[in-house]
């Protein structure tokens, strides 16, 4: 299959004409949004969201989140808007937040990956919200990167893992997030945080209160269990190296390192000089900027053809939340202690 690139920023006329016709004519187009890259289909055609996963190479049961682009096209979509994703709307859309509810009978099953409930987001990116309005219809997308790779936030990132798998890119420039939406289902008794994102949890529980962490979030599932969101249970954002996390310090760190070889280091901005071999990740103690590097940093160890990595921990607050959850997918979950 042939893959045109169209950059939006300086053919945005042609961009959103072309990408319109893709999607109804019930093809795939990869698109950019505030959190990472999207793989774009019309929701509402069963065979075009097939698609999707036929490009991506995702399992069959690994639900879809449906993009809007008014706060209109949710209703029809679910069974009901509980009070709670009111008020979360009202708040945080459009921005890097999916909700999940009980889904309406428009959902074709093979969205919710055979699920009941249904998970919806209403992007902030312009370029996104003038891409869903022109084609009229809501668009499912996941991520735009080959199932199991790092999420791309760059369209070079996109270009490489879709070329002749799908037939249009729209170049949108850098994500500014840098990771996905923050996934909270109201599907429940009590809304559960599925994925950690750029909205905060810090954030959540101002405005409605207390939520639960999914296990999943933290921690790896074990052997039989099952997942709320069944994206959480494959391996994850992993590159070809492979990743340990280590606790501590800079200084527990470097003497964690004095007695290893032949590795690399993924660290913190400001202390690539202490090592051979170093792709840094953003401020220490800075969520946001950790977010917008990361997927970028891991792309980047196996572009240098790193093998084995010691990665610096990050602050688990805040948006470093998020940014530690795809980073111990990333390590399959291989975290030690930099104190013996
Ligand atoms: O920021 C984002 O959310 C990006 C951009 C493109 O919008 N999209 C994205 O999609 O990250 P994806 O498919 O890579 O991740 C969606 C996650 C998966 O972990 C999936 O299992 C979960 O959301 N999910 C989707 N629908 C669900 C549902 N009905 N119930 C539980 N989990 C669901
Ligand atoms: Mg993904």
């Amino acid at each position: 299959m042939n893959t045109e690139v169209i950059d939006i920023r300086t053919d945005r006329e042609k961009a959103i004409l072309r990408a319109k016709k893709v999607i109804l004519s019930g093809e795939v187009v990869a698109i950019p949004t505030e959190t990472v890259y999207g793989l774009a289909a019309n929701a509402l055609d069963e065979k075009a969201v097939k698609k999707i996963f036929e490009a991506k190479g995702r399992p069959q049961d690994n639900p879809l989140i449906v993009h809007i682009s008014r706060i209109e096209q949710l209703e029809p979509l679910v069974e009901e808007i509980p009070e709670k994703v009111k008020k979360m709307a009202e708040k945080f859309w459009p921005g890097p937040l999916t909700m999940i509810m009980k889904k309406s009978g428009k959902i074709p099953a093979v969205i919710s990956a055979g699920l009941q409930t249904v998970a919806v987001r209403f992007p902030e990116n312009e370029y996104a919200r003038a891409i869903i309005s022109a084609s009229g219809v809501p668009l499912a997308a996941p991520s735009a990167n080959l199932s199991g790779s790092p999420s791309p936030i760059k369209a070079k990132y996109v270009i490489d893992d879709m070329t002749g798998r799908i037939p249009l890119i729209i170049d949108g420039g850098d994500c500014e997030i840098g990771v996905e939406s923050t996934v909270i289902s109201f599907a429940g008794e009590k809304p559960r945080l599925l994925r950690p994102g750029g909205i905060t949890v810090e954030q959540i529980t101002q405005l409605i209160g207390e939520i639960v962490i999914d296990d999943a979030v933290l921690n790896k599932l074990r052997e039989g269990e099952k997942a709320s969101s069944p994206g959480m249970k494959y391996k994850h954002y992993a590159p070809k190296a492979d990743i340990t996390v280590v606790r501590g310090s800079l200084e527990e760190f470097r003497s964690f390192l004095s007695e290893k070889k032949n590795y690399s280091v993924l660290c913190f901005d400001g202390e690539e000089g202490f090592f051979e071999n170093a792709v840094s990740y953003g401020k220490e103690n800075d969520g946001a900027s950790q977010a917008k590097r990361l997927f970028n940093a891991l792309r980047e160890l196996d572009e240098k053809g790193a093998e084995t990595v010691y990665a610096r921990c990050p602050q688990i607050t805040g948006v470093g939340l998020a940014v530690y959850n795809r980073l111990i997918r990333s390590a399959g979950f291989k975290i030690v202690e930099a104190k013996k």
